[in-house]
């Protein structure tokens, strides 16, 4: 089944973005091949940003823009939100346009992770009506969530994403993608990691965590960056990574956590919010959970 005929009997400017969004992701697949150089501009994190990164970021914008089914938009490497004036609709979006995109010069893959909201998305996770992320490996897929299930498409050699999954659900599973430095981690986070050690987790991370969240999803198990001595608020985003995938993840049987609570249910305090991120089944977040509450 085509993504176009497995949209219908949801609203028709979500539609119409689903699919803008898989438009622009093939657009910047192909972008790949010409654009590796790293560029010597860092963006609003101090990060240095790929020329890719850059270019995917407008490619964004602009097809959204043009789109007029977007009326807020917060980009990762924007400073601020934008506001389309003009817009026949009050979607509001975030977008992390290349998650991962140390890996480009690797080959490894990287995806764009986009969160929909109705109206401003500075307010918590749980208000989002819908997520998704088109994820860049051997193939090129599509995974989208409009509270009616997790599906997943597939990029077919005719440029047509073709459902793979339907209704995906979270399994059991005994993965951990253990992100930052273990021997600054916090004693919390320490005792955890040890429990899944010793019930025989096994290690899965890439550095891309849109990669790494897609793994668990469809084996089980866990993802974390968590906060860390002298970085207690993590490195990631909660608007353009831990929302979106997060939700998704909820959304297909799992749990997330900040350490101790959803982050759906977090207000975000600006579009830099950094948070530690615990994403995968429900049985290793309530651990975490357990564990913090007790410390
Ligand atoms: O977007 C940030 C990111 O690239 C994530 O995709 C990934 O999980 C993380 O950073 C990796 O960080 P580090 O390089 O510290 O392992
Ligand atoms: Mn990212």
């Amino acid at each position: 089944m085509k993504l176009e005929e497995h949209l219908a009997g949801h609203d028709q400017d979500l539609r119409e973005l689903v699919l803008k969004i898989g438009e622009i992701g093939k657009v910047i697949h192909k972008g790949f091949a010409s654009r590796q150089s790293v560029s010597d501009t860092q963006n609003v994190y101090g990060e240095t940003q790929m020329a890719l990164d850059k270019w995917a970021d407008q490619v964004l914008i602009d097809g959204l823009r043009e789109s007029g089914l977007v009326k807020y938009l917060a980009s990762e490497e924007q400073p601020d939100v934008l506001e389309f004036e003009g817009s026949k609709s009050d979607i509001g979006i975030t977008q992390d346009p290349l998650d991962g995109s140390s890996l480009i010069g690797v080959n490894l893959a990287v995806g764009t992770i986009i969160g929909i909201f109705r109206g401003s998305v500075l307010v918590p996770g749980q208000e989002m009506i819908g997520a998704m992320y088109v994820l860049y490996g051997p193939l090129t897929t599509l995974t989208y969530c409009l509270k009616k299930g997790v599906h997943e498409f597939v990029l077919d050699p005719n440029g047509e994403f073709v459902l793979q999954s339907e209704d995906i659900r979270i399994p059991d599973g005994k993965i951990f993608a253990p992100g930052a430095i273990r021997k600054k981690y916090l004693d919390g986070h320490l005792k955890w990691i040890e429990a899944l050690e010793a019930d025989g987790y096994k290690i899965r991370f890439s550095g891309s965590f849109v990669a790494d969240v897609h793994q668990i999803l469809h084996k089980g198990g866990v993802f974390t960056y968590p906060g860390i001595v002298g970085s207690e608020q993590g490195k990631l985003r909660l608007l353009f990574e831990g929302n979106p995938m997060g939700f998704i993840v909820e959304q297909a049987g799992g749990a997330t956590s900040d350490g101790y609570r959803s982050l759906l249910s977090i207000q975000p305090d600006g579009v830099a919010h950094r948070v530690p991120i615990y994403v995968g089944g429900k049985k290793e977040i309530n651990l975490i959970n357990n564990i913090n509450g007790g410390i």
